[in-house]
């Protein structure tokens, strides 16, 4: 497995197997890695001659800098983790190659909706930050395929609209997301639960699972409202729980004349943000 932390030398290693004519499947991360990540390496891997995964805390989308320092860092755990399910490159940057001076790395790429919603609402900037290293790292690594996580619904409807907006030659592919035994959605941040929280926080997954039945008698807002309510139990405080278009992320009004229904979920356990979603109908 090639380590690089020089965009250089990464650029030397795709030349090469660009001209060998093989498949490259690419994986961004900001590393704390877990078996959801693993699971996307893996799907990659299936699909491609050969994978690449970044780490990188890309500090343009933290809206809160506290957030940015308590983010979770255990690069020699990534690695050995990446090792083991036969990663073929780990790109491990510093921020002064992904953003180094004098070279202008801003979009002009606007969201419109898909933005101003969910997650766009309560972490502003967020999604720009995530657009901007993405599309740096696609600029690098050109990939075949770029693999996302179902975790974070929304970033894929943005990435997907920076895709199409930009013509870049990349397929999206996006995968299911890894939960524990008791439901909670796997994430960097679940180690910062205390162990009662921890306990505690498999009611994302609860309420997204006990609410979707709900869609056949019970207009969507009135679910939200009582998904919020069940939601709010000592220690926890949900943000938002909406019911949205899939494709357009603005929210469901008519279930029935919508055919991609995704239910999303952000909410503070404690001084931990967690957010899930699940895909109650699928145009598939
Ligand atoms: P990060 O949170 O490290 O997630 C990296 C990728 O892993 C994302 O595509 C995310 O959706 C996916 N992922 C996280 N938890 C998962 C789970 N339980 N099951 C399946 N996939 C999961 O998302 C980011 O980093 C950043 O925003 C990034 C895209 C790297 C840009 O900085």
């Amino acid at each position: 497995m090639y380590l690089l932390k020089r965009a250089r030398d990464l650029q030397q290693v795709l030349q090469t197997l660009r001209q060998e004519g093989k498949s490259v499947g690419f994986i961004p991360t900001m590393g704390a890695l877990h078996p959801g990540h693993l699971s996307l390496v893996d799907r990659a891997k299936q699909e491609n001659q050969f994978t690449v995964c970044s780490i990188f805390v890309n500090p343009t989308q933290f809206n809160d800098p506290k957030d940015l320092d308590l983010y979770p860092r255990t690069p020699g755990k990534d690695i050995r983790m990446l090792a083991s399910v036969g990663a073929h490159l780990v790109f491990m940057p510093p921020p002064g190659e992904i953003y180094p001076p004098g070279l202008d790395t801003q979009l002009d790429v606007s969201f419109g909706l898909l933005d101003n919603v969910m997650e766009g609402e309560f972490r502003p900037g967020h999604f720009q930050g995530v657009a901007q290293v993405v599309k740096r790292f696609l600029d690098l690594i050109r990939p075949d395929a770029l693999y996302l996580g179902q975790k974070d619904f929304q970033q894929v409807a943005i990435l997907r609209h920076l895709v199409h907006q930009l013509h870049l030659p990349v397929r999206i592919v996006m995968c299911p997301t890894l939960r524990e035994t008791d439901g909670l959605a796997m994430s960097s941040r679940n180690v910062r639960l205390s162990p009662e929280l921890r306990k505690k926080a498999s009611i994302l997954f609860e309420t997204l699972t006990a609410t979707k039945d709900m869609l056949e008698d019970f207009h969507p807002e009135e679910i939200e409202h009582f998904a919020m309510g069940r939601l709010s139990i000592p220690g926890f405080k949900p943000e938002y729980f909406e019911i949205v278009d899939g494709n357009t992320l603005q929210p469901v009004d008519d279930a029935s004349q919508t055919n991609f229904i995704v239910a999303c979920t952000a909410i503070w356990a404690g001084n931990v943000r967690l957010i899930d979603n699940m895909i109650w109908k699928s145009p598939e």
